[in-house]
C-alpha cells in the first residue's frame, strides 16, 4: 500500500487550480497566449493528451513525439505543471479497422465501431499489446520531463460503457471463474445452476450474460460479472501503472478521473496502483430533466454525494474536471449555463468537501465534434466573458483558502457502503432500489440537518480504528454480510459505537444466494432480534409509519416485522395486518447499541431517529443557518475551518455564535450575517 507516497504529500501541501487543455484542438499559434492567460488566472496545472493517441502513433508502429514536445516546451516556458494522460480511452481508427478484436461488443456480439470513445475491450490481448507499447513509449519519452507532475490513466474508465461482451471478455470471464472456483461442481453450486437446468457440464459453456428471452439472467452469474469487470479494470490499470512506475520518479503521481460503475476504486488505491483519485464534478446534471438520478431537493448540492464517495477512496483527492459552463453533446444532454456565482460555489464547494485540487473543464469550448455544447471557461470566440471574470474571483478566494490546504474533512456520521451490496442491488429489485432510496433519505437528512458525513467502504479487512472515529454509523441495508464484517461491526458497537440498520439485513451470502439462517442472519446477536415476517410495501398503498413514542416515522419500501430477543422495542407499525407489532428496536451491546429499523429510510425517518438519539450537529455550537445553506468542516492541527455555502438563489441570513475570522474577506464576524445567493464563507475557529 502506497499510503503517504511522496507524490501525495507534495500534492497535499497547497490548493491548486488547473484546467483541461487540448493542444490538438487549436492552432499552435494560440498555445502561448492560452498558457499566458491561464497563468494570469492562477492556473498552475493543465491536463493533456487523454484522447490524443494518433498524435503519438498515427500509424501502427510509427511513433512521433514532436507535437507534444513542442507543446511541452511552451508549457515549460510558462512554468506550467502538466498532468499527462495515457490515451487509451480512444483507440485509433487504423487499429480498430485492422484489428476489430480490440472492440467491445454488445450482448449479441455486435461490435461497437469507431466514431465515439470508450469502445475498446480491455481483455483483448491485442488491445493490451497496443496499450503496453504506447504507455511504455510515452513513459520512456516523458518520464524525465520536469513539467510533468503526474499521470492520469485512461479517461473516465467505464463511463458510457460499463459492460463488456466481446469474445475476449467471454474467454477471460471463463478463466476468472476457473481460477476462483477451480471445478465446475463448485461453480455450479455457487451459481445455483441446478435451478432451471442451467447446470454447466463443460467450461466452454460458461460465458458472460447473453441475450435471453426475458432479458434476465442468472443473478449470481450477473454478480460475478460485475466483480469480473472490476478485476478487468484493476488489471488493466495495473498493467499501465507498472510500466509507468518503472520510469517515473516517486514524486510523480498516478491518478484517474471520475467515478463509474463496476469498479472497486478502493482497491486501486489500497493496492498502490493509483496514488489518489480525482472526481469529475458536473453539478448541472441536477438540472437535466431526463436524468433519473437528479435529486429534486438537493439539486446541484447533490454533488456532495459523489465528492464524499471520492473522499472515501482517498482522503487526499481532487477535482480533475470542474464544470465551467453549460453542458451538452450534439445529440444528448441539455444543461444550462451556471448562473453567476454558481461556478465559484461549486469550485469552493469542492474544497469545502476536502478537495485540494480543482481543475476546470475545459479552457475553451470546442468548435467541432460531439462536445460543441460542452462549454469551457472561454467561449468559441475567445473573448472575455463572465465565467472568466468569475474565475479571477475564484483565484483570489483560493489564495485566502490556502490556510485550509492539507487539512482533513471531519465527519460526525459514517454511512457504510460496500461493493457486494451495491452491485447485488443493481441486479436485485428487492433490495437495490430500497438501498438507493435509503441512502438518498439519509444523505438528505444529514445535509439539511448540517451534520457532516463520510461514506465508509466495509470489507473483511476494515480496521476498528476506521470506524471508531464516528460516534454513529448507518448501515442502511446490510443484505450481504460475512462473519468477518459482522465481527468488525460487533467490535465497533461493543466499544461504545451506535449503529443503525434497516430492513432486509443479513439474508444473503457473498454469492448472492440467501442464507438459511433466520433473518437478520449473522446480525441476530448484535441486534438482538429476529425477523418474524416481512413484506414489500407496495407503493400504491399509503406510506406506512412506525410509531415511536407518539412520533410517526415513515416506513419506506420494505418492512421487517421484528420479534425482540434481547432488544427493547422503540416503535411499532401503525397499520395493516402487523399493526402494533415491533418495527424499531434497540439492543444494548457492550458499551454501545445497535438499532434495527424494520423499513427503508426516508429523510423524515432519519431526522426523527437522530432526534430520538439526541444527535445534534457539531456545527450548531458555531453557527445557525437555514436549509439552503451547507456547512462543512475541515480540521488542521490547532484550528478548524467551517465552510458555509449558500446553494440557494436568494440572500440568506446566518447567525454566527462566536467572533470568528472569515478568511475569504479577512474580516471578523459575529452575530447575524448576510450571505448573497450562491455565496461562500469560511470561518477559522482556533481550538
Ligand atoms: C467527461 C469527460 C470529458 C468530457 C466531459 C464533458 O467528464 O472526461 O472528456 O467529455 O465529460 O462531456
Amino acid at each position: 500500500m502506497r499510503e503517504q507516497s511522496e507524490a501525495k504529500r507534495k500534492a497535499g501541501s497547497k490548493i491548486t487550480m488547473g484546467v483541461c487543455y487540448y493542444p490538438e484542438h487549436w492552432d499552435e499559434s494560440m498555445w502561448e497566449d492560452d498558457l499566458r492567460r491561464m497563468k494570469e488566472y492562477g492556473i498552475s496545472v493543465i491536463r493533456i493528451a487523454e484522447f490524443a493517441w494518433n498524435k503519438f502513433e498515427s500509424e501502427e508502429g510509427s511513433y512521433t513525439f514532436d507535437f507534444f514536445d513542442r507543446f511541452l516546451a511552451v508549457a515549460a516556458k510558462w512554468n506550467m505543471n502538466v498532468i499527462m494522460c495515457t490515451p487509451t480511452a480512444t483507440p485509433p481508427a487504423w487499429m480498430t479497422t485492422k484489428y476489430p478484436e480490440v472492440l467491445n461488443a454488445d450482448k449479441e456480439g455486435h461490435l461497437y465501431r469507431h466514431g465515439m470513445r470508450r469502445h475498446a475491450n480491455m481483455n483483448s490481448k491485442m488491445y493490451q499489446h497496443f496499450t503496453k507499447i504506447i504507455v511504455e513509449k510515452l513513459a520512456e519519452h516523458y518520464a524525465d520531463n520536469p513539467s510533468i507532475i503526474g499521470w492520469q490513466l485512461d479517461n473516465e474508465i467505464n463511463c458510457e460503457m460499463e459492460v463488456y461482451y466481446s469474445e475476449s471478455d467471454h474467454l477471460a470471464f471463463r478463466a476468472y471463474l476457473k481460477e476462483k472456483y477451480q471445478t465446475l461442481d463448485k461453480l455450479n453450486q455457487a451459481m445455483g445452476t441446478v435451478f432451471w437446468n442451467q447446470t454447466y457440464t463443460d467450461w466452454d459453456q460458461v460465458a458472460l450474460a447473453q441475450k435471453t428471452n426475458t432479458g434476465g439472467t442468472n443473478p449470481h452469474m450477473a454478480l460475478e460479472e460485475k466483480r469480473f469487470i472490476s478485476e478487468t479494470v484493476i488489471s488493466y490499470f495495473r498493467l499501465q501503472a507498472d510500466i509507468l512506475r518503472t520510469y517515473i520518479k516517486d514524486s510523480v503521481f498516478l491518478t484517474t478521473n471520475g467515478l463509474f460503475n463496476n469498479i472497486d476504486y478502493h482497491r486501486l488505491i489500497q493496492e498502490g496502483i493509483l496514488d489518489f483519485i480525482t472526481y469529475d464534478n458536473y453539478p448541472d446534471f441536477a438540472y437535466e430533466v431526463e436524468n433519473p438520478y437528479r435529486d429534486k431537493v438537493l439539486k446541484d448540492r447533490n454533488m456532495t454525494f459523489n465528492i464524499t464517495r471520492a473522499r472515501s477512496i482517498s482522503s487526499y483527492f481532487g477535482i480533475m474536471e470542474q464544470q465551467s459552463g453549460a453542458g451538452g453533446w450534439n445529440f444528448r444532454m441539455q444543461q444550462p449555463m451556471p448562473k453567476p456565482g454558481q461556478m465559484r460555489l461549486w469550485a469552493l464547494g469542492a474544497i469545502a468537501l476536502g478537495a485540494d485540487f480543482v481543475s476546470f473543464f475545459r479552457w475553451r469550448t470546442c468548435t467541432f465534434g460531439t462536445e460543441i455544447y460542452w462549454h469551457g471557461l472561454n467561449d468559441y470566440s475567445n473573448t472575455p466573458n463572465r465565467r472568466l471574470e468569475e474565475l479571477a474571483t475564484i483565484h483570489e478566494d483560493i489564495k485566502m483558502l490556502q490556510l485550509t490546504a492539507g487539512t482533513k474533512y471531519i465527519a460526525q456520521v459514517g454511512i457504510i457502503t460496500d461493493y457486494d451490496n451495491s452491485w447485488d442491488g443493481d441486479i436485485d429489485l428487492w433490495h437495490g432500489p430500497l438501498r438507493r432510496n435509503s441512502v438518498e433519505g439519509i444523505v438528505r437528512a444529514l445535509e439539511l440537518g448540517h451534520i457532516t458525513y463520510d461514506f465508509i467502504n466495509l470489507t473483511d479487512e476494515t480496521l476498528h480504528s476506521e470506524l471508531k472515529k464516528y460516534p454513529i454509523l448507518f448501515y442502511p441495508h446490510a443484505t450481504i454480510l460475512t462473519e468477518a464484517r459482522v465481527k468488525i461491526l460487533e467490535e465497533y458497537t461493543a466499544d461504545g459505537g451506535i449503529i443503525v440498520f434497516g430492513s432486509r439485513s443479513g439474508y444473503k451470502l457473498t454469492n448472492g444466494q440467501c442464507t438459511t439462517l433466520q433473518m437478520p442472519g449473522l446480525l441476530r446477536n448484535l441486534c438482538g432480534v429476529v425477523v418474524s415476517d416481512y413484506t414489500f410495501a407496495s407503493p400504491d398503498r399509503e406510506m406506512m409509519q412506525i410509531d415511536v413514542n407518539g412520533r410517526k416515522l415513515p416506513a419506506l419500501c420494505f418492512h421487517d416485522i421484528l420479534r425482540p430477543e434481547t432488544a427493547a422495542v422503540l416503535g411499532t407499525f401503525d397499520s395493516d395486518y402487523y399493526k402494533g407489532l415491533p418495527g424499531f428496536t434497540v439492543n444494548y451491546f457492550g458499551k454501545g447499541c445497535a438499532y434495527y429499523y424494520g423499513a427503508g429510510f426516508a429523510e423524515e425517518t432519519v431526522a426523527g431517529i437522530l432526534e430520538e438519539l439526541s444527535i445534534r450537529p457539531w456545527a450548531e455550537s458555531y453557527l445557525v443557518a437555514g436549509n439552503d445553506i451547507q456547512i462543512t468542516m475541515r480540521k488542521g492541527d490547532k484550528e478548524r475551518y467551517l465552510f458555509v455555502l449558500n446553494y440557494g438563489d436568494k440572500e440568506q441570513t446566518i447567525e454566527v455564535k462566536g467572533n470568528y475570522l472569515e478568511i475569504i474577506s479577512q474580516k471578523r464576524e459575529a452575530g447575524e450575517q448576510k450571505m448573497e445567493a450562491y455565496g461562500v464563507k469560511c470561518y477559522q475557529i482556533m481550538e
